[in-house]
């Protein structure tokens, strides 16, 4: 079931607002599964499919290049995917394949497309982050998955704390050409992406999720806020909670040298590949 995930209601809702949305997905199956399912729910044949697989660099920078092609304006880059407690596995880049996922493909991707963003600004990039970036650790060798400690949803925490540092450094490196970033907490969604947790963490996740947490369409709101609303135009650099609040990440999600180094890496890391 595709609709089950947040990139699929925003996207939904982008496509019933009459935009051209462009479906980065890297199952052709689900992709498709999902593109006609918001095009009959939205009645917008302007839906489409490309692919991407997020944790492979040769495939992002085949995506950014169709983009690139195909398309002579971006307003909008969503980096919605992520995974979480994806059992330790190295990419045939040498990366760990959650800070590839989660943070370096994103990184990559968005770094590609910079100048389609700023030739169509004012434009917007959107970054789902979480609350638990509050319990991450920075370290650079983590990228490699050197020194990384994969236990249960550690190093997704880790990625998204790198997430909030990146978002703060790219809004900071993007000032003054229109393009505004901002990174997002949805809330505690009723989703798929514990489905790489043990099976104890998935059946609480699920049972508390039941009662507790948003579906799936309401954990899309706070990413559309960012993504569409009048209040945000011309903000950027911010941590945008999940009932759609300016708030401040943590401490170390504010450190402007560790961003500025995390976001030296990623470059150093990707100038290759
Ligand atoms: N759910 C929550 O409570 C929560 C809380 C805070 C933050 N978030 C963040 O919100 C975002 C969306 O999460 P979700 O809850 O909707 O999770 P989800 O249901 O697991 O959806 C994640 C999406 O990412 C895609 N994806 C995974 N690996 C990919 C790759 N290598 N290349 C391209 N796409 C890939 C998945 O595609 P497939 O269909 O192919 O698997 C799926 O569509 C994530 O960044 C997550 O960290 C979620």
């Amino acid at each position: 079931m595709v609709s089950i995930c947040i990139g699929f209601h925003v996207a939904l809702d982008l496509a019933r607002r009459g935009a051209r949305v462009i479906l980065a997905c890297r199952c052709p199956v689900r992709g498709a599964a999902a593109r006609d399912q918001i095009r009959v729910q939205s009645g917008n044949q302007q839906v489409l499919l490309r692919l991407l697989d997020l944790s492979s660099m040769e495939s992002v920078r085949d995506f950014a290049q169709k983009i690139q092609q195909e398309e002579p304006e971006l307003h909008l880059l969503v980096n919605n995917a992520g995974v979480s407690a994806f059992p330790k596995k190295m990419t045939s880049d040498g990366f760990d394949y959650t800070f590839a996922t989660n943070h370096i493909g994103p990184f990559l991707l968005t770094s590609l497309l910079l100048d389609l963003l700023k030739s169509s600004s004012p434009s917007r990039v959107v970054i789902l982050a979480s609350s638990f970036h509050s319990r991450g650790v920075v370290d650079f060798s983590h990228f490699r998955g050197e020194n990384l400690q994969h236990e249960a949803a550690q190093v997704y925490n880790n990625t998204k704390l790198h997430n909030v540092l990146w978002s703060n450094e790219l809004s900071r490196r993007l000032q003054g050409t229109g393009v505004a970033v901002n990174c997002v907490h949805p809330g505690i969604v009723m989703t798929d992406v514990m489905r790489h947790n043990p099976l104890r963490n998935r059946i609480i996740f699920n049972l508390l999720g039941f009662f507790f947490f948003k579906r799936p369409e309401e954990g899309a709101v706070a990413p559309l806020y960012c993504a569409v609303s009048q209040e945000m135009n011309g903000v950027s650099g911010k941590y945008i909670d999940s009932d759609c609040s300016l708030t401040l990440p943590c401490s170390q999600a504010q450190d402007l040298h560790l961003a500025r180094e995390g976001y030296e890496t990623c470059l150093r890391l990707t100038s290759n590949l």
